[in-house]
C-alpha cells in the first residue's frame, strides 16, 4: 500500500511535467465541428500551428490526393480538405509529438507504440461507422490516444520488471493493465485519466482513455468505449505476424471482442484496417 502511493505520487509529478496541449489543438476540435459557418477561424487557426499547416499542405499536394496543381494557399487547401480531413490533421500533429517516443520500460520501440495508436484509431473510425456514425471522429481521437497513460507509467518501471513487460510485448493481446496493477497498484489506464483531465480533453475521449480496459465500468460512454477497447484489440492483432486465418471471427466468437456485430462483420471491418494502413501509409505517418 506505501509503496503503491509512492509510485503514484511519482506518476503524478510526472503527468505535471509533461507539457501542455497546445490551444490550437483544442480551437481546432471545436471549429471543425461547427461546419462553412466556421471555416475563417478555423482557416486563421491552422495558419497559427506551423505543425499543422505544414502537413495541410503537405496532405494536399500528396499523390494521395491526386491533385495536379501546386496548392499554395491556406484557404484553398482547408477548402478543399474539409472538416474531417483537418480534424485528423491536427489530432496526428499532437499526438505524434507525444506518442513517437520509445517507452523502454515496456520494452516498445518508438514506431511500435505509434502503429499501434494509429491503427486503434483507423480501426476505431471503421467500427464507429457502423455502430455509433455520429462518433468517428471522436472514435480516431480515442483510438489513438487510449494508450497515453502509458508514457507516464514507462518511467516507473525499472529493470527487474521491464523483463515482464518484454514477454507480454509478444504476446497477441497483451494484458499490460493487470500487470501495472499487480506491480504499482494502478494501470495507464488510471494515469491516461490523469493526462485527459491536464489536457482538457473531453468527456467521451476522457472516459475511453480512463476505462478502455474496463469498458462495463462506464454506463454513460459504455458504447463508445467498447468500440475503443474493440479497437485496441485489432490494432493488436494488425501487429501481428502470427495471425492465423480466422483468428479474429474466433475472438468475436469467445467473446473477445465487446461490440454488437457478427464475426463476419468483424472480419470485414479487420480487412478494412489492413487495407487502409496500407493505403495511408505516409499519410498516417506510419
Ligand atoms: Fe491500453
Ligand atoms: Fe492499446
Amino acid at each position: 500500500m506505501e509503496e503503491s502511493r509512492k509510485y503514484f505520487e511519482r506518476a503524478l509529478v510526472e503527468v505535471d511535467a509533461l507539457p501542455p496541449i497546445s490551444k490550437v489543438f483544442h480551437k481546432i476540435m471545436e471549429l471543425t465541428s461547427e461546419g462553412e459557418a466556421a471555416r475563417a477561424e478555423l482557416i486563421h487557426c491552422v495558419s497559427l500551428d506551423q505543425g499543422i499547416a505544414s502537413k495541410v499542405f503537405q496532405t494536399i499536394n500528396s499523390a494521395y490526393f491526386g491533385i495536379r496543381q501546386e496548392i499554395s494557399s491556406l484557404e484553398v487547401a482547408v477548402g478543399l480538405l474539409g472538416d474531417k480531413e483537418i480534424r485528423d490533421i491536427a489530432v496526428i500533429c499532437t499526438s505524434s509529438g507525444l506518442l513517437r517516443s520509445n517507452i523502454r520500460g515496456y520494452g516498445i520501440p518508438a514506431d511500435q507504440f505509434w502503429f499501434h495508436s494509429v491503427a486503434a484509431a483507423v480501426a476505431g473510425r471503421l467500427i464507429a461507422a457502423r455502430l455509433l456514425p455520429d462518433m468517428q471522429e471522436a472514435a480516431f481521437a480515442a483510438g489513438l490516444l487510449h494508450d497515453i497513460g502509458k508514457l507516464v507509467m514507462d518511467r516507473l518501471i525499472e529493470e527487474p520488471e521491464q523483463e515482464v513487460f518484454k514477454e507480454l510485448a509478444e504476446e497477441i493481446s497483451p494484458g499490460y493493465h493487470s500487470t501495472e496493477m499487480d506491480l504499482y497498484g494502478f494501470d495507464h489506464c488510471t494515469i491516461g485519466f490523469f493526462l485527459a483531465r491536464k489536457w482538457n480533453f473531453s468527456e467521451e475521449l476522457t472516459a475511453a482513455i480512463a476505462f478502455h480496459h474496463y469498458p462495463d465500468f462506464d454506463v454513460a460512454h459504455g458504447k463508445f468505449i467498447r468500440v475503443v477497447c474493440a479497437a485496441d484489440l485489432m490494432a493488436h492483432l494488425a501487429e501481428s505476424d502470427e495471425l492465423e486465418p480466422g483468428q479474429v471471427a474466433s475472438l468475436k466468437e469467445e467473446g473477445k471482442i465487446p461490440i454488437e456485430l457478427s464475426h463476419v462483420e468483424v472480419e470485414e471491418i479487420f480487412h478494412n484496417l489492413i487495407e487502409e494502413i496500407d493505403e495511408s501509409r505516409s499519410y498516417l505517418r506510419i
